[in-house]
């Protein structure tokens, strides 16, 4: 008898902690607004926010595959299903047309949507968390006058229970960090403010530091470099292959053009943030490049920082190569030489030799497989190198073949292992769902 009611006991306690667990995730709704005339904001404001748009890859996120700007839509692929973005264009029903500035800011810092729902993080409000208010009432300006468009995305195809928001709740309890932006005292005002960049709207981490299991970036590797959508994200620390070769002019000119003599191409999802990067004025990239390099430098590569190191030397095995990888040496010769053979036209144009680039020398074939199936493809409104797509004209085997024939024609590295199953993987990986 005593032991049952123990038991009852218990299970009620236990039901009640629940409950009580459940209370504490509740968030308040907030009131609706209608929505504020476009002329009721500064055009000082707007042109700000929307530079900080476009540092921030708004609409990269928030923009569908030949869909209105800022409309939504746009599936984002993750290990737990995929989500859609939202509509942030001013509409009132579908958009955030009736979201008032303090219900956009409680979304950008807590990640709370207007009607008290968690937000997923694949919107990175914990990085928008430590952007200034005057930032964020400028960012709020500039999509409150955009066109509003009514569109409502596609619903989220989450793993059970994954759709289930209040478990957000305990997410952020674990992985997101409230504390605001603090300036380092010992560092220059440039170098502040790119941290403030890169750490807030910039977002970098999130693509270039490795998540754990939860999908939360690992606090303890910050930059150690990353996976997004199939490609690496290479570290931007000391441990990127070719740290001491990046300086603050070569990574400021790389981050707007996407193009670097050294290092190759911003191929795959980092082609949109130097998109986005391009519109934006020198001086902020500048200082997202002042505060990035001094994350690569170590001890000995600071010296040297910048400077081409004779690692940095063109290397080209092509006699060694064709002997030994003749199905690669064909197919490069035959579809790819036109553009990356020696002495085609387009090497005499201050452009990386396929020797510079990280992809090719790094520890997995990842970004040589993606570029090789995807391509480069063109951005709007940016002028920068183009390549074709292969998807649909090699088989697997093809890519394999000439992947390792690129490894050991550019690079003194050693062969890659299993790039056939590599191939299949990032067909899988790389395809949008
Ligand atoms: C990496 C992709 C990504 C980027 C970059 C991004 N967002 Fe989002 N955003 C999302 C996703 C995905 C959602 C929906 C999350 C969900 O359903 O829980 C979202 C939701 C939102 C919401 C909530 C809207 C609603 O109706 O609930 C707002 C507001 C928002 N984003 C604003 C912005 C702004 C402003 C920027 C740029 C400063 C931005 N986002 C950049 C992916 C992104
Ligand atoms: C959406 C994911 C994503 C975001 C956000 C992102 N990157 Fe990248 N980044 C990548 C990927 C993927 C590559 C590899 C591209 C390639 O192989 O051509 C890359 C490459 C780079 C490189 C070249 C590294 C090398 O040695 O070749 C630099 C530098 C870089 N990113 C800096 C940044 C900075 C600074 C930011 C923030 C302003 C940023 N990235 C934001 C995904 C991202
Ligand atoms: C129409 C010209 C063209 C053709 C054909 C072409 N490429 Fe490219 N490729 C480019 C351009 C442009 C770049 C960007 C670098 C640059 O501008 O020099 C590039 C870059 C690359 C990169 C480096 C990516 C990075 O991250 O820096 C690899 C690897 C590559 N191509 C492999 C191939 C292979 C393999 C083939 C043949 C199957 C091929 N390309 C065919 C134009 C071409």
């Amino acid at each position: 008898m005593r032991f049952r009611t123990c038991l009852l006991g218990g299970a009620a306690l236990a039901i009640l902690g629940a409950c009580g667990a459940y209370a504490l995730t509740l968030r308040s709704s907030m009131a609706a607004i209608t929505p504020p005339s476009q002329a009721s904001f500064d055009k000082v404001t707007v042109e700000k926010g929307a530079i900080l748009a476009a540092i921030a890859d708004c609409t990269v996120c928030h923009t569908a595959p030949g869909g209105e700007p800022f409309a939504g839509g746009l599936p984002l692929k993750t290990p737990f299903g995929t989500l859609y973005s939202t509509n942030i264009t001013p509409e009132e029903t579908t958009g955030v047309g009736s979201w008032s500035l303090e219900a956009f800011k409680r979304a950008m810092r807590e990640g709370v949507d207007r009607q008290g729902d968690y937000l997923y993080p694949a919107f990175p409000y914990t990085h928008y968390n430590h952007v200034a208010d005057d930032d964020l009432a400028a960012l709020y300006a500039f999509l409150m006058t955009r066109r509003p468009v009514k569109a409502t995305p596609p619903p989220n195809d989450l793993i059970p229970p994954l759709g289930f928001r209040p478990l957000l709740a305990g997410w952020n309890l674990l992985f997101l960090d409230e504390a605001p932006f603090a300036p380092a005292e010992d560092q220059s005002a440039e170098w502040n403010r790119g941290a403030y960049l890169v750490e807030g709207l910039g977002h970098c981490g999130l693509c270039h530091t490795p998540l754990n299991l939860a999908g939360a970036e690992k606090t303890s590797k910050t930059f150690a470099g990353g996976v997004a959508e199939g490609w690496t994200a290479p570290p931007l620390d000391a441990s990127n292959p070719n740290a001491a070769r990046w300086s603050v002019d070569r990574l400021t000119a790389y981050l707007r053009s996407g193009l670097d003599a050294e290092h190759g191409v911003a191929a795959g999802p980092m082609g949109p943030v130097t998109h986005g990067l391009s519109t934006v004025p020198e001086g902020e990239v500048r200082a997202i490049a002042v505060y990035i390099t001094s994350k690569m430098e170590t001890g000995e590569s600071a010296q040297q920082h910048g400077e081409s190191l004779p690692a940095a030397k063109p290397l080209d095995n092509a006699e060694e190569a064709a002997a030994t990888h003749q199905a690669g040496a064909a197919i490069f010769a035959g579809a790819c030489a036109g553009c990356h053979g020696t002495g085609a036209p387009m090497s005499s144009d201050g452009r990386p030799s396929l020797a510079l680039t990280t992809d090719l020398a790094a520890d997995d074939p990842r970004n040589t497989i993606q570029t090789i199936l995807q391509g480069i493809p063109e951005l709007a409104g940016q002028k920068r190198p183009l390549m074709p797509s292969f998807a649909g004209v090699f088989s697997d085997r093809d890519v394999a073949e000439v992947t390792a024939y690129l490894r050991v024609r550019f690079t003194d590295q050693p062969a890659w292992p299993n790039l056939h199953d590599a191939v299949v993987e990032a067909r899988n990986e790389g395809e949008k769902p």
